[in-house]
């Protein structure tokens, strides 16, 4: 016999089971809300409604951690659901890094000049824009030309320090028409060797005159012989050590390199960036700046190559002078600049 509580009891548990399944569903509708708004706000279209589903679900999963990421608030940093938030992080790491490390021999070291070597006294901070070294923020879009932008950030910086003019230089023409060493336009390069080629061809051109269209072109040789700036040479700053990195710093922008593959990196927004990463460079990037936060956290300013939608208006301050002499993601690993 069945008694009233046990009807009662029942009923409960399905309407428990029924209320758990509502809430899941609401929690889906918001997620899908915010798919949404998100994707007027990015500007997104996919081509069918399958392929909308798969990226709703991506979507969904990027913003879960990222939810969880701040409100778990162990970081003094915070991620947002920016322009990559439908992208899972292999897609992200194939398509906006670049940096070909793998390819090339390891340096020996000590070898080449370093003419910031004996520089003391540096200031406690700096900030190459305020200078009016820094050309506004680029976006190098779906294809792996982060060493372009980086070699390009570098050579306006030094044109603007011995010219006293900032022109926007043309990464597209280093994409197309840069084959040294490891360069290979959207499939990754060094800037070393986008240095070289600058080089070897008596200069570089202006962004208008060869305008980036994130695609591997056929060279445009009348555009690459108009030159707009030039470099007589490059260094290589000794690595494994942020101080000495410090010291080229606080003399020019710098091409630097580091591990930008991690989920936190994809989607990081605002603060001093102290990781999760490694030291698996796979990102060309340039230290415009360096600081320390009002608590006493050193930072460098890194100009990155994602648009200005990404992180501090397209720019990441990461914790400097950490234990490791890497420095964070590898940031003391492998960096260079031209030279006038
Ligand atoms: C730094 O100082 C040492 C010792 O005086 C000198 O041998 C070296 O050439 C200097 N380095 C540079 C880059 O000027």
């Amino acid at each position: 016999m069945a008694s009233s509580a046990m009807i009662r009891s029942l009923f409960f548990a399905l309407a428990l089971f029924a209320c758990g399944a509502y809430s899941r569903k609401l929690q889906e509708l918001s997620m899908a809300e915010r798919h949404e708004q998100w994707m007027a706000k990015y500007g997104k279209v996919y081509k069918d409604a399958p392929e909308k589903e798969m990226r709703l679900q991506i979507f969904k999963d990027n913003v879960e951690f990222i939810d969880a990421f701040n409100a778990a608030g162990y970081k003094p940093y915070k991620l947002s659901a920016n322009a990559f938030a439908d992208m899972t992080n292999g897609e992200f790491k194939a398509s906006r890094t670049g940096y070909k490390r793998a390819g090339r021999t390891a340096r020996t070291g000590g070898i080449t000049l370093f003419r910031y070597e004996n520089v003391t006294g540096v200031p406690a901070s700096l900030d190459w824009r305020k200078k009016g070294a820094v050309t506004g923020v680029k976006d190098q879009g779906q294809c792996g030309s982060c060493w372009a932008f980086s070699t390009v950030a570098a050579t306006e910086g030094i044109n603007q320090l011995k010219t006293g003019k900032l022109i926007s230089l043309s990464e597209q023409e280093l994409v197309d028409c840069d084959i040294n060493g490891e360069d290979q336009g959207c499939e990754g390069g060094l800037m070393e060797d986008g240095f070289q080629f600058i080089i070897n061809n008596g200069g570089v051109t202006t962004e208008s005159n060869y305008p980036y269209d994130a695609t591997d072109g056929t060279c445009k040789t009348a555009k690459e012989a108009s030159h707009a700036a030039k470099i007589t040479g490059y260094e290589v700053v000794p690595a494994n050590n942020e101080a000495t990195l410090l010291k080229a710093v606080a003399n020019q922008p710098v091409s630097v390199s580091i591990d930008a593959g991690g989920s936190s990196f994809q989607f990081y927004s605002s603060g001093v960036f102290t990781g999760d990463c490694g030291t698996d460079l796979d990102h060309g990037v340039t230290a415009v700046g360096y600081g320390t936060t009002a608590d006493g956290t050193k930072y460098w300013l890194v100009k990155n190559s994602w648009g200005e939608s990404w992180g501090e208006e397209g720019y990441i301050r990461m914790e400097r002078d950490i234990d490791s002499k890497e420095g964070l993601c590898g940031i003391a690993m492998d960096s260079s600049y031209p030279t006038v």
